[in-house]
């Protein structure tokens, strides 16, 4: 079920709030991508991806939590039909880009999860934000929900890695992998602190320069 269903035809009018609101939060992402390239500062964002959750997914995931599969359940139970994923260069862009969004005024930050602090049994690592924010449409201004997740290049992409094996838990290595996978991103995570250190290093160098 779901499968044949346009997400028109599931979502119904709230297909424009969720649209809207995604196109409102890649707006407040360029603008912070814009405001560090006119002042002549590094971007702190290599690339942005929205995604409306499709509706057999959102079917499962209304079921899951004993909902009616329909747009109406959504309001109030389930707060990531509209996605956006930022993908950061450093470790501490991802905190950067994540307080700039939250200082926002009109933003209301309804809940973090840091899962680089406290990554998954599995190994994910990324910073998960539920935000709410408003959006005209013609006269009326709706409050409504996103999940920002943000993450850096290799968070990403050992992320897609391991997405690929994530539901297959029927194949014979799936535990052997999950635990390669769960070594790399300990790995990963030790990587990414050198790169901090060794970005500071070539910017104190620079700096000494000037
Ligand atoms: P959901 O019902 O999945 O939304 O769980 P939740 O409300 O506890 O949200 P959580 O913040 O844990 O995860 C939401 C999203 O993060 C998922 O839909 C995935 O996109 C991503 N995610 C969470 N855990 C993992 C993981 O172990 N591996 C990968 N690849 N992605 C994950
Ligand atoms: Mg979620």
């Amino acid at each position: 079920m779901g499968e044949d269903i346009t997400e028109l035809e599931f979502y119904g009018d709230s297909l424009l709030l969720y649209d809207s609101v995604l196109i409102e939060l890649s707006s407040r992402i360029n603008i912070i991508r814009k405001a560090n390239i006119i002042h002549n500062e590094r971007d702190p964002i290599e690339n942005v991806k929205t995604r409306i959750k499709s509706p057999k997914s959102m079917i499962n995931k209304l079921k899951m939590k004993g909902l009616e599969p329909v747009a109406e359940s959504i309001r109030g139970n389930v707060t990531d039909a509209a996605g956006m994923r930022v993908i950061c260069t450093y470790i501490d862009d991802v905190y950067k880009v994540a307080s700039i969004l939250a200082s926002q005024k009109d933003i209301t930050v309804l809940e973090t999860k840091d899962y680089i602090k406290n990554p998954k049994p599995s190994g994910y690592r990324s910073y998960h934000m539920i935000v709410e924010l408003p959006i005209y449409i013609s006269d009326t201004c709706h409050r409504v929900c996103a999940e920002v997740q943000l993450r850096t290049l290799s968070m990403d992409f050992w992320a897609s890695l391991e997405h690929q094996i994530r539901y297959k838990h029927d194949i014979p290595s799936h535990k052997m992998i999950g635990a390669e996978l769960k070594r790399c991103a300990d790995e990963v995570a030790s990587v990414e602190m050198n790169f901090l250190t060794i970005r500071d290093m070539i910017n104190s160098i620079k700096n000494n320069q000037e």
